[in-house]
């Protein structure tokens, strides 16, 4: 099977994702879908499954159901809350730190020491090992965002026995998965959300004036700019979805960026709407296997947002962006900018 690639779904561009009816690649051996409706039926639809080599057993599913609600249950309202107070003032601390006029990379300045101390937070490691188990789990997260690399594939799999024994969390989500999830995905995905803010100095300057409107813009930001272009399934029975007669054993599929690009779905799909309500995108997935970390992905992104358009009215890229990453998604290499506090007036 060959890679798939849309260049219309990456960030940079210049056309807009296209959209169109289900339909059977020879090339991809797979299913297309990207149209929101047909994208989120496929998640609903008890006769697709995450793609795998063998069917599943019935212990399998068991203990998939057992790790999404132990995972529920460590990630309750009240939890987030009680991390969200702990990480805030860190993340003001290094705000603080930020220098105006000369460029700083958001990245390696803000966003990835404040992923690394959440995701030391929350999956119980002593802070001081923190570094050392972000570098080690590099090749998982290079192997997550190219799938279809052998060579990254077994370097993933090659450093796992090594993160495994260093994570003792009472919950599986918040042991190895979750910190390459927080130390390396997040990170990314806030990169290229506060990219797309970059992209539009008109909603950083109404976020600045609104800081109150942030859990509804982050919202947006997952849909304008959301990490995951793609992902799988396979038929575990025939079915006829967007109009396609699937049958069983096929695979498919689901085109995330797109399916949040869809004019049927959202208004003006690639204008970045700060004020949009109701988005309802795909960038976590939805239905059974929606991803179980969303909400703590939610509170940790107003938590570094919010501050950083409340305290500066406008930043510039300070340097044109480099891509990195792979087929699944990609990310800046760094993310250089001037920000600007308003200069208040003496008189
Ligand atoms: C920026 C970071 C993340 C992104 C973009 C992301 C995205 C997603 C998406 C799209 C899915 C659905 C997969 C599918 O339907 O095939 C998913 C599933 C999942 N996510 Fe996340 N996720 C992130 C971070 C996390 C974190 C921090 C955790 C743990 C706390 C987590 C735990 C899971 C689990 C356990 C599933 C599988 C659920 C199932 O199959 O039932 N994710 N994630």
């Amino acid at each position: 099977m060959s890679i798939p690639i849309w260049s219309s779904d990456e960030f940079d561009s210049p056309v807009s994702p296209h959209i169109e009816p289900a339909y059977f690649d020879k090339d991809l051996d797979a299913w297309v879908l990207s149209r929101y409706e047909d994208v989120l039926a496929a998640f609903r639809s008890s006769a697709l499954n995450i793609e795998s080599k063998r069917p599943r057993t019935a212990e399998e599913d068991e203990g998939m159901n057992r790790m999404r609600a132990e995972a529920r249950e460590a990630l309750s309202p009240a939890q987030l809350r009680e991390w969200s107070e702990v990480i805030v003032p860190l993340i003001e601390a290094r705000l603080q730190a930020l220098p105006q006029g000369r460029a700083v990379d958001l990245l390696d300045s803000y966003l990835r020491p404040n992923c690394l101390d959440l995701a030391a937070l929350v999956t119980e490691i002593d802070p001081q090992d923190a570094m050392r188990l972000q570098a080690l789990a590099r090749p998982v997260s290079a192997a997550t965002a190219e799938p279809y690399d052998p060579v990254l594939r077994a370097e993933s799999k090659s450093v796992m026995p090594q993160l495994e024994v260093c994570f003792h969390g009472k919950a599986e989500s918040l042991r190895e998965s979750g910190f390459v999830a927080l130390s390396h995905t997040l990170p990314c995905m806030l990169a290229n959300a506060c990219h797309a803010l970059l992209q539009s100095p008109r909603q950083w300057m109404l976020l600045h004036r609104e800081p109150g409107l942030a859990e509804q813009a982050v919202e947006e930001l997952m849909r304008y700019a959301g990490l995951s272009r793609f992902l799988g399934r396979q038929a575990v029975d025939d079915l006829i979805l967007g109009g396609a007669s699937i049958r069983k054993g096929d695979r498919l599929i689901l085109r995330i960026i797109a399916a949040n690009h869809d004019p049927a779905r959202f208004t003006d799909p690639n204008e970045l709407d700060i004020h949009r309500r109701g988005a309802g995108h795909l960038t976590f997935g939805a239905g059974l296997h929606a991803c179980v970390g969303a909400n703590l992905l939610r509170m940790a992104s107003v938590a570094m947002i919010r501050p950083l358009v409340a305290t500066f009215s406008s930043a510039v890229l300070a340097e044109p962006i480099t891509w990195q990453g792979g087929s699944r998604f990609q990310f800046p290499v760094h993310l250089p900018v001037m920000l600007r506090k308003d200069v208040v007036s003496s008189t």
